[in-house]
């Protein structure tokens, strides 16, 4: 357990299911975890391995005995269910979700198949063995778009505006009910924008990042100047296994990095960074910064208050932002085979079934 815990542990998390761990944040909560000196249980890894699951990323952890990968869909109750029963699984930890807001626009059947009919399906499953504990990893975007001030609170009403964020509301609200209807065990996190190693090249960091190198242009939404809140995906991870061990029933937590920037504020660090470890101008990089039509219904401003988790379990943001990027930078020009297989589409499945 983390050296930041504050509070008693309230149950035992020992058998872990985690769905989605292909992912960009599920693997690095596996990750995380396995290398985690008082973490003494198993974790069963189940993921359909969309486009966005890449086995590639826990390749440093797939010997390990406590681990094991199993291909297979979160809709897939007796999938589920016999897992639970021969793995005595005591908490499942659900990541897998279609997690691309331009994808959810432009087609959002899946968001709604995975999102919210995937979790219903775990819930069923829970429903009928009341001894596991159920962790949603959920997001800020639930919340809807902030002005200039303010922040999200636990409290604050949801307002999704896009097909994923709408998807990732229905969810949160129905584990809720399932907390209260049939009394399962909950916890929920709500979390700011993740980036760090291993994330998919679709997203923002990663995309500027690997264009940058390529000398491609940087397409930069409307005037770049949306603000969201940026997370470390390690921070997260210890955020997630602090709210298993220590977090209320039946509550929720916010989870954010307090790092603040506007789109183009953010492209433009990360492009001093990568111009410094590169020993190259900067000016070469920011030549290739390209405005585009903005996203239809684009959320201006998400900001997160994370007093709750800070008070109530002792966790905040290890990284600074500074800190943060440049190890992420840093990760992507030391892995050049990782994206290479991204791009030649042979990642995913081909390793590490067992
Ligand atoms: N990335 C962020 O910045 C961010 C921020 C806050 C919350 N979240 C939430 O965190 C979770 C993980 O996000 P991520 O960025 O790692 O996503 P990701 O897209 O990188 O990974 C999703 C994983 O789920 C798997 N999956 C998809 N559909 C599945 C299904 N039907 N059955 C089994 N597996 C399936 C995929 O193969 C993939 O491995 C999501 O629930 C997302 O909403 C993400």
């Amino acid at each position: 357990m983390s050296a930041m815990k504050t509070t008693p542990a309230i149950r035992e998390v020992k058998h872990l299911l985690v769905t989605g761990g292909a992912g960009f944040i599920g693997s690095a909560f596996i990750r995380y975890l396995l290398n985690a000196p008082d973490f003494d249980g198993t974790i069963v890894n189940v993921d359909s391995l969309t486009y966005a699951g890449n086995l590639d990323n826990l390749t440093a952890i797939a010997d390990d005995p406590r681990y094991t990968f199993v291909r297979g869909d979160i809709s897939d109750q007796p999938l589920i269910e016999s897992l639970c029963n021969t793995r005595k699984i005591d908490a499942i930890v659900h990541f897998a979700a279609e997690s691309h807001v331009d994808r959810s626009i432009n087609g959002p059947q899946s968001f709604l198949e995975t999102n919210v009919m995937g979790t219903f399906h775990l819930l069923e499953v829970v429903r009928r063995q009341l001894h596991i504990h159920f962790h949603h990893v959920s997001t800020d975007e639930v919340y809807g778009a902030l002005g200039k001030t303010g922040y999200f609170t636990e409290n604050t009403p949801y307002h999704p505006n896009s097909p994923y964020s709408a998807s990732k509301a229905a969810s949160d609200h129905l584990v809720n009910a399932y907390h209260h209807t049939y009394g399962i065990s909950t916890t929920l996190s709500n979390c700011s924008n993740n980036y760090g190693p291993f994330q998919f090249p679709e997203k923002l960091i990663p995309l500027m990042l690997l264009n940058c190198i390529k000398s491609k242009p940087l397409p930069v939404y409307g005037q770049g100047n949306q603000i969201r809140d940026w997370l470390y995906v390690d921070d997260h991870a210890e955020a997630i296994w602090m709210i298993l061990n220590c977090g209320r029933n039946g509550s929720t937590y916010n989870i954010g990095g307090g790092a603040e920037r506007e789109n183009l504020a953010l492209i433009s660090q990360m492009i001093g960074i990568l111009a410094e470890v590169q020993g190259v101008p900067a000016d070469t990089f920011k030549e290739l910064i390209t405005f585009v039509k903005d996203r239809p219904g684009h959320d201006y401003r998400y900001a997160i208050d994370y007093s709750k988790i800070k008070g109530e379990l002792g966790w905040s943001p290890r990284h600074s932002f500074a800190q943060g990027l440049r190890k992420t930078v840093v990760w992507y020009l030391d892995h050049p085979q990782w994206v290479e297989r991204i791009e030649s589409g042979v990642y995913g499945m081909a390793i590490h079934t067992r």
